[in-house]
């Protein structure tokens, strides 16, 4: 079949520009308009990059009118049902799910490089008390490139593939670090006999003076979350890396950038925005007046955990979650919180409003993810970080691939200027 090309015609002058397209195994094709400025003199003009691919990938694929979100072209549906987050993570690195063999020994591997070095745990005795996780999490990830020296060189493949096991490894032991020092409590070492939920669940709740065990089931709905989480094309915090990484910084500086990305409520700030929206709705009774106030332009308020910039269809993964939200919370929630009822009705009732309708406004996973950490006791500012550990295996996977893709360039966009025409200085004394 021949390749789709599109052409652009000048109206002023007739000139016919032919662009031909990228085309993808799944989805609309990409017009190439590398050599547009340089044969037509324009730019494409479009900022959030609502229609623009910054890259080709193999590692995640999307459909927002359908709902549909694929890993490797495995749908998520599946891999939630059947496998975990730690194979998921091979999954999305390597292309391919491993071998019993391969799993084995990436296991070990991860397991293995979960300690941090003690100068870098230190870094924790300096931030102050009250300082939110991803704060911490953004330092303290921007500074390992000062104790892994051996692992920033991203032109050699066997660094950059010690560097991701390490990365991986060493985050949850990063994130439960902050979340002591937020509330005052030692810092827990890593335990290689937990699996990778069970040891942040450990890290984050064991204290020295009482033995702890893990909830198989708080583990469970954490792998089902982190795997869901895992990778999301390109995202804010995911395209923040690339673009940080086309650089050729380290990294570790790289996947600090995507931490501080994923901190805003627009993106994986979002989780925490819910549970204070739905805290601040504080009854069901107060849902119309709420909604009204999310429909009023002027209001400025928007229903955290609805819309997406990609879905315009149910989030799959919020499908999983809801299902998974539900169990957790028959098991562990609070039987007198009335959060869950509140976020149901919320739903429902937004769901069949004319505006989230029109608008093609669904739940996203983050409307459920909250409610989810909440009933496994993880305080609302370690929301994002949680989201952050999970999202780590996208973005090391992102940067692998530009990393290892020879025709990858730095990411440098243009802009349309709208600043003062060129005007003659004028000397001080005469302004
Ligand atoms: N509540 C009310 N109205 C909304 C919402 C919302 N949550 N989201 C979008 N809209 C409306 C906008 O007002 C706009 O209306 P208009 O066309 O009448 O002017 C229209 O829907 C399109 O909105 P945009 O902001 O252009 O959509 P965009 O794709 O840029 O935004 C975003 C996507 C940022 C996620 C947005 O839906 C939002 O702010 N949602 C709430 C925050 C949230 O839940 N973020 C998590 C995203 S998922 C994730 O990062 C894991």
């Amino acid at each position: 079949m021949a390749e789709p090309s599109y052409s652009l015609v000048n109206n002023s002058t007739g000139e016919k520009i032919d662009l031909p397209a990228v085309t993808g195994t799944l989805g609309a094709p990409g017009l190439d308009v590398r050599q547009l400025y340089r044969d037509a003199g324009v730019f494409t003009y479009d900022p959030g990059f609502k229609a623009t691919c910054s890259c080709s990938s193999a590692i995640t694929f999307i459909d927002g009118e359908k709902g549909v979100l694929l890993f490797r072209g495995y749908p998520v549906e599946q891999l939630a049902e059947k496998s975990s987050f730690i194979e998921v993570a091979y999954l999305i690195l390597h292309g391919e799910l491993p071998t019993a063999t391969q799993l084995e020994v990436f296991d070990h591997s991860i397991h293995t490089h979960t300690m941090i070095n003690e100068a870098l745990r230190r870094f924790f005795d300096g931030f102050h008390y009250d300082a939110h996780p991803m704060a911490m999490m953004t330092g303290v990830v921007g500074s390992m490139s000062a104790f892994y020296h051996d692992t920033t060189n991203s032109k050699d493949p066997k660094q950059r593939e010690i560097f991701a096991h390490r990365m991986i490894a060493k985050i949850p032991t990063i994130a439960a670090a902050a979340y002591k020092k937020y509330f005052g409590q030692p810092f827990v070492y890593p335990r290689n006999d937990l699996d990778y939920c069970s040891n942040l669940l450990h890290m984050m709740f064991a204290v020295p003076a009482e033995p702890y065990e893990v909830d198989p089931v708080a583990a469970k709905a954490l792998d089902i979350l982190f795997m869901l989480h895992t990778d999301h094309e390109q995202n804010a915090s995911t395209s923040t890396v690339r673009l940080a990484g086309s650089t050729g910084c380290n990294p570790y500086a790289a996947i600090a950038a995507g931490i501080a990305a994923l901190w805003g409520p627009a993106h994986g700030g979002a989780n925490e925005a819910v549970l204070k929206m739905l805290g601040e709705i504080g009854s069901v009774k107060n849902i119309p007046a709420f909604l009204d106030k999310v429909k009023d332009k002027n209001s400025g308020i928007r229903l955290m955990g609805f819309g997406h910039r990609v879905y315009k269809n149910f989030d799959p993964r919020a499908r999983i979650i809801r299902d998974q939200c539900h169990k957790v919370l028959e098991r562990l929630g609070d039987k007198n919180d009335q959060l869950l009822e509140l976020a149901m009705k919320l739903e429902e009732i937004a769901l069949s409003d004319d505006y989230f309708v029109a608008h093609k406004l669904y739940p996203n996973v983050d409307f459920y993810s909250g409610i989810i950490y909440k009933a496994l006791g993880i305080p609302t500012n370690m929301f994002t970080p949680m989201f952050a550990v999970a999202r780590t295996v996208g973005w090391v996977a992102n940067w692998m691939e530009m990393m290892a893709d020879p025709t990858a360039v730095i990411g440098r966009p243009r802009q349309v200027y709208t600043g003062a025409d060129t005007r003659n200085y004028i000397p001080l004394a005469k302004r």
